[in-house]
């Protein structure tokens, strides 16, 4: 689904920005691609799929974390 109808992003691009660049702010956002310079109707969609992405990047850096401090406590016995 499009997003940004003015500039054609859509809302995986936005979600692939926010879990692989860590990208959760819609200034972030603004510094790549032109989300809402246009018509601007679109940020407050954007920003609430960002907001929906944020605990899936977090879980995902916990995880490795997680396994980071699993891999290194082993190291340790
Ligand atoms: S829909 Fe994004 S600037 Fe118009």
């Amino acid at each position: 689904m499009y997003v940004c109808v003015c500039h054609g992003i859509s809302d995986k691009t936005l979600r692939k920005l926010a879990h692989e660049q860590g990208m959760t702010d819609i200034k972030e956002i603004r510094k790549v691609t032109p989300l809402g310079s246009q018509c601007g109707k679109c940020v407050r969609t954007a920003k609430k799929i960002l907001q929906e992405a944020v605990p899936r990047t977090m879980l995902k850096h916990s995880a490795n974390l997680r396994a980071k401090l699993i891999s290194n406590k082993a190291a340790y016995l």
